[in-house]
């Protein structure tokens, strides 16, 4: 595996795969990798001929008060596991590579980023959409890989590729989970110990969700009120959305009729989790 640190050294290596007719598959990420991440690379790893990792904490989507010093970097451990995932570019940019004096250019995609975690972090999408337009105009990967955890950062990438006709195969992976349902993500270590045991309540709220449309109830007010009926047995826990939405513009459905996907959102102590679960009601039987 071979460490590139400049957007010109990614550029030209891509540029030579590219004339030489491989493919080259992409997984963006802050570090601090786990399994999730490991799933990403290895979902990759099956689609193309050469594989790019990026490891870059972007500063534009923390907000002043947010973890971006105290952001995990453990960069020996985060190479060791693309070393064995048989990556072949781990891309480590500094921050001056990526914005550089002068910088000023900002993707806002506006109707995606405005709600839920838009709402709470106002700044945050405008910071993804645009490091990963750089990225993939530094890498120029056929497909790239994101998780589905982060269903709005998936929903808004997906716009900007179309939008901006990047022509990148988006793939979203299914979510990756601890064994009590706990979605993984490199924020869990800021949980303690008696945080982590209650934090799978937000994915069994979600789930509770899902059941609920499976069993025919239609009607989003309830299937929320279940869901945060559920969420209430964790008095620890508040809510900072829990929402039926449209997977494709995430929208909020008043009513369920065959997709949906469960949007949630809360703070255990200073930790805030996120997932999501998507919901196909099962089709009516058609007449014999
Ligand atoms: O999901 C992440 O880790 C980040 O938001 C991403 C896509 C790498 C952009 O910084």
């Amino acid at each position: 595996m071979n460490i590139l640190r400049t957007p010109k050294a990614m550029a030209d290596w891509s540029r030579r795969l590219h004339r030489e007719g491989v493919t080259i598959g992409f997984v963006p990420t802050m570090g601090a990798l786990h399994d999730g991440h490991r799933a990403l690379i290895r979902a990759a790893r099956l689609q193309c001929d050469a594989l790019v990792v990026s490891i870059f904490v972007n500063p534009t989507q923390f907000a002043p008060t947010e973890d971006l010093a105290k952001y995990p970097r453990p960069i020996a451990k985060d190479r060791a596991l693309c070393r064995a995932e048989g990556v072949d570019i781990c891309f480590e940019p500094g921050a001056t590579a990526i914005y550089p004096e002068g910088f000023e250019t900002v993707v806002t995609v506006p109707g995606i980023a405005q709600r839920w975690e838009g709402d709470i972090r106002p700044h945050h999408f405008a910071g993804v959409a645009t490091v990963v337009t750089k990225l993939f105009g530094m890498v120029r990967p056929d497909i790239a890989v994101f998780g589905q955890k982060d269903f709005q950062q998936a929903a808004l990438v997906r716009r900007v590729i179309e939008d901006l006709s990047l022509g990148v195969k988006l793939i979203v992976h299914p979510t990756v989970r601890e064994q009590d349902g706990l979605a993984m993500s490199s924020r869990n270590v800021y949980l303690s110990q008696t945080d982590r045991t209650l934090a799978p309540i937000l994915y069994k709220s979600l789930q509770a969700g899902a059941a609920a449309i499976k069993n025919g109830t239609t009607a989003s007010r309830q299937i929320q009120s279940m869901m945060t009926q559920v969420l209430r047995r964790e008095s620890a826990a508040t809510v900072d959305y829990l929402a039926v939405c449209d997977p494709d513009t995430l929208a909020p459905l008043a009513s369920v009729s065959e997709r949906a996907v469960l949007l949630g959102a809360i703070r255990i102590g200073n930790v805030r989790l996120i997932d999501n679960v998507l919901v196909k009601r099962p089709a009516k039987r058609g007449r014999r």
